[in-house]
C-alpha cells in the first residue's frame, strides 16, 4: 500500500489538531501533533527552573530531554523522560513559552529529526507550523488552516474554561496574536503557507464541514 503524508499548518488555535485527528481516524493514518513536542520541551525548561526566553539556558537542557509520543486506544500520550505530560503541556503558560523555545535552531533540529523519523514508514497526518514548508516538503496534500483571530480566541476560551482554567477572552486574543507574530517572524522555519498548500478558512464553518472539505481534497489528490 502507498505511503501518504498530509501536512496541516496554520496559526495558533485554528483547530488544526481537532481536524487532523479526525482526518487521521478517517483514513487510518497516524496523527502527529508537532506542537505538543515544542510544548513538551517548554514544559521541561520550566520544570527545570530555566528561562525559556534564554536560548543558552534552554538548549543546555536538550541533551537530558527525551521525548516519546505513545499511542494507546487511539489516544496519544506525550512522555518526557517517562513522565506523562499530556495534560500539563496544554496550559496557557506552556503555550506562550513553547513559541519562545521553538525559535531556537538546536531545538528545531532535534524536533524535525524526530518528526521526519516518525513519518518514515507510516502514513501520517502531521500538524504544526512548518510541516508543508520544511518538515515534509513533499507531502501529498498540504492544508493551511486559518480562522479570524477573534474566532480562534473564542474557541480557545471555551476549551480552557471547560478544563477549569481561569482565563480572559481578551487576554487570550492578545496572546494568540503575540504567538502568531513570534511564529511568523522567527528566522528558522517560520509559520507560512506553503506555495502548494490549500487554504481553508474555518471562521464560519462547522467542524464537520471543515473535515469533509479536507477529506475531499485528499481524495482528489491521492
Ligand atoms: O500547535 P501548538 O499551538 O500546540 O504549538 C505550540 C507552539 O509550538 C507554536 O506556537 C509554535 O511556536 C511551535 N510550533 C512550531 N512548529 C511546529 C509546531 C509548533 O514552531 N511545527
Amino acid at each position: 500500500q502507498q505511503q501518504i503524508a498530509i501536512a496541516i499548518d496554520g496559526p495558533a488555535a485554528a483547530g488544526k489538531s481537532t481536524v487532523a485527528k479526525k482526518i487521521a481516524d478517517y483514513f487510518g493514518y497516524i496523527y502527529i501533533d508537532t506542537g505538543a513536542m515544542y510544548r513538551a520541551f517548554a514544559w521541561y525548561v520550566l520544570t527545570n527552573e530555566a528561562d525559556p526566553k534564554n536560548e543558552e539556558q534552554s538548549i543546555q537542557l536538550l541533551s537530558s530531554f527525551s521525548l516519546t509520543l505513545e499511542r494507546e486506544n487511539g489516544k496519544t500520550f506525550v512522555m518526557v523522560n517517562d513522565h506523562d505530560v499530556t495534560k500539563e503541556i496544554r496550559s496557557n503558560i506552556v503555550s506562550l513559552h513553547a513559541s519562545s523555545v521553538a525559535a531556537y535552531g538546536a531545538v528545531r533540529t532535534k524536533m524535525v529529526d524526530l518528526q521526519r523519523d516518525m513519518a518514515k514508514h507510516v502514513s501520517v497526518v502531521m500538524d504544526g507550523r512548518d510541516i508543508g514548508t520544511n518538515v515534509l516538503p513533499n507531502a501529498d496534500v498540504k492544508i493551511f488552516l486559518i480562522a479570524s483571530a477573534e474566532e480562534r480566541a473564542e474557541r480557545r476560551y471555551r476549551e480552557l474554561i471547560r478544563k477549569g482554567e481561569d482565563v480572559s477572552k481578551n487576554q487570550l486574543l492578545t496572546e494568540i496574536l503575540k504567538r502568531d507574530a513570534q511564529d511568523s517572524s522567527r528566522q528558522i522555519a517560520p509559520l507560512k503557507k506553503a506555495e502548494d498548500a490549500v487554504e481553508v478558512d474555518t471562521t464560519s464553518l462547522a467542524l464537520p464541514e471543515v473535515v469533509t472539505k479536507i477529506i475531499n481534497e485528499i481524495r482528489r489528490k491521492v
